[in-house]
């Protein structure tokens, strides 16, 4: 079966949460080379000699501190992407989980229980637009799987995924008003983390026979 030998993998996004595990599951899966990339210095430093000193990792790579590298990265900052890309050379994988979506939706402890199941498919009111863009990554990965081809290009879309540094700064309280309900109601009863989410990353890179498609990793949530 399909492996990651021989590899070159980005990772914007890299320096925590489904990143973080997305760049540790390449590795296991034998990437040649992977680079982390994100905004904080101190994080992507950390992230890098977490990955190199892994034992995990180290039972199945040696020398790993010449196949992970960091960088620091903006998405927001166009000039430092394009800047990025220039100096980046060939890859086979680029993943982008780069945001941050307590400040992406402006959540406040109060309003947690109204996001609740903020999707495509379940649309609130007051979101238009915010949804209207979420859609709109949907049919752009559509677009440029057609334009770009043979190159792939597909989407992950995450339900809820604990653990993950998007949560630090969300008070236990609201977190429990959030989240509670939705392991009552969700059919796998568990919520997500960062290593079932990097699965679904990790069959995108290895499954060449797919593209054009976005990918539902939230336990069910979508469908009660
Ligand atoms: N966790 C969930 O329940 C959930 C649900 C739905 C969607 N998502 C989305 O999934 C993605 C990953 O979330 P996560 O839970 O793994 O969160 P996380 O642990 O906070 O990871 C976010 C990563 O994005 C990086 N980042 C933030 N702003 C960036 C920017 N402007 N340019 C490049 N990188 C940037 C962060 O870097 P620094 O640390 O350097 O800032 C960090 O590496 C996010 O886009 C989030 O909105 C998460």
């Amino acid at each position: 079966m399909a492996t990651l030998q021989g590899k070159k993998v980005v990772v914007i996004g890299g320096s925590s949460g489904i990143g973080y595990s997305v760049a540790k599951g390449a590795l296991l899966s034998l990437a040649e080379h992977v680079l982390i990339a994100s905004p904080t210095p101190a994080k992507i430093e950390a992230a890098v000699a977490r990955l190199q000193t892994d034992p995990e990792l180290q039972k199945v790579q040696s020398d790993l501190r010449n196949r992970v590298a960091g960088a620091v990265l903006d998405l927001g900052d166009t000039d430092a992407v394009r800047t990025f890309f220039e100096k980046l050379g060939d890859i086979d994988h680029l993943v982008i989980t780069g945001g941050n979506v307590a400040t992406q939706f402006a959540f406040r402890g109060e309003d947690l229980g109204k996001h609740r199941g903020i999707g495509l498919y379940k649309p609130h009111s007051n979101l238009t637009l915010v949804l209207g863009t979420i859609g709109a990554i949907d049919a752009l990965t559509r677009a440029l799987a057609v334009e770009l081809a043979p190159v792939r290009v597909n989407i992950v879309s995450p339900g809820c995924v604990i653990g993950t540094d998007v949560w630090k700064n969300i008070s236990d309280e609201a977190q429990d008003k959030l989240l509670s309900p939705l392991l009552k109601k969700i059919p796998v009863k568990h919520l997500g983390t960062a290593d079932e989410l990097a699965e679904a990353y990790l069959f995108l890179m290895k499954c060449t026979y797919i593209t054009g498609q976005s990918i539902q990793v939230d336990g069910g949530d979508r469908l009660v």
